[in-house]
């Protein structure tokens, strides 16, 4: 069994941006600028906003985060939103998902720039994402894709069963999977929660995209031998042994299952770190216009 190291991977990638934010100040040119929207104090989304204005720092990026009240109306975010898309300081701007129910999260995707959508989200980029044309990329299958990537795991020909049919993951993940690319020419299974016997497929593949949300829920009597497991989960789960309380478990139980990979990602140090550095990838790419 290998381990995919999605922190050391993610390290690398900074190390490159960084360069480039170099190279760019050398030229004195803008350096890139994301900004970051929050609603609410969902403390999930609490942490992971964080952890991108952290990268920002680290990288050498402007970022500016903007927390915003439970109670703001659809239309004051709409509002905000047109102002990001109107500002030139900002290359590239995200919305937290997910957001309060009062609020259309289809609305404020569409409302959102799609030179500015470094989330990828938008109709525009998923669209050009399904044609293969250029376009940003969700960060959680972007990373995905490098990770799978960086270990050499060969995808052509194999059989990859995508678990989970958000937006945000599993759905981009099984286009990006089938696409006539490298990684990609991959066979592709989409199952989800109506899935019947989710474990027929599980046990036939030879790549498994786990994005469900439920901790612990992959167990070594529904995979394969040598199987690749790419686990997208983070969950909190209560823990006795740390100071907070909880500690982070993904949606493979990892102890049961990983002799019998070839390679799994970790929970945390595997799919997460890769997220927050694609998306400082297309903030790079904003910054330059390369895409449109
Ligand atoms: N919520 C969970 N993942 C993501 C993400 O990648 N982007 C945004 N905006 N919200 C999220």
């Amino acid at each position: 069994m290998k381990l995919i190291d999605g922190k050391k991977l993610s390290e690398e990638i900074y190390t490159q941006l960084k360069n480039e934010v170099a190279l760019l100040k050398e030229e004195r040119k803008k350096v890139p600028h994301l900004a970051a929207i929050i609603i609410g104090n969902n403390p999930a989304s609490q942490t992971y906003v964080n952890a991108k204005i952290k990268a920002c720092e680290q990288v050498g990026y402007e970022s500016t985060l903007l927390q915003l009240d439970e109670k703001i109306t659809e239309m004051e975010l709409l509002k905000i939103i047109d102002e990001f898309n109107q500002n030139t300081s900002i290359d590239g701007f995200i919305v937290q998902l997910p957001l309060p129910k009062h609020i259309d999260e289809n609305k404020v995707t569409q409302a959102i720039a799609p030179q500015k959508d470094v989330d990828g989200f938008h109709p525009v980029n998923l669209g050009r994402m399904l044609l293969n044309l250029p376009s940003y990329l969700p960060a959680t299958p972007f990373g995905i894709m490098k990770m799978l990537a960086a270990n050499n795991i060969e995808t052509q020909g194999k059989h990859c069963v995508v678990v989970g049919r958000s937006h945000i993951v599993g759905s981009p993940m099984s286009v990006l999977l089938a696409r006539n690319s490298s990684p990609g020419n991959c066979t592709v299974t989409l199952c989800h929660s109506k899935t019947d016997n989710l474990s027929y497929f599980t046990r036939q593949a030879d790549i498994i995209i786990l994005a469900i949300g439920k901790p612990y829920y992959l167990k070594r009597d529904m995979i394969k031998n040598g199987v690749v497991v790419i686990d997208v989960g983070i969950n909190r789960v209560p823990s006795s042994t740390t100071k907070s309380g909880f500690k982070l478990a993904g949606d493979a139980d990892f102890d049961d299952i990983a002799d019998k990979c070839s390679f799994i990602t970790p929970v945390p140090g595997g799919v997460g770190p890769m997220t927050i550095a694609s998306l400082m990838q297309n903030t790079l790419l904003a910054n330059r216009n390369e895409l449109y």
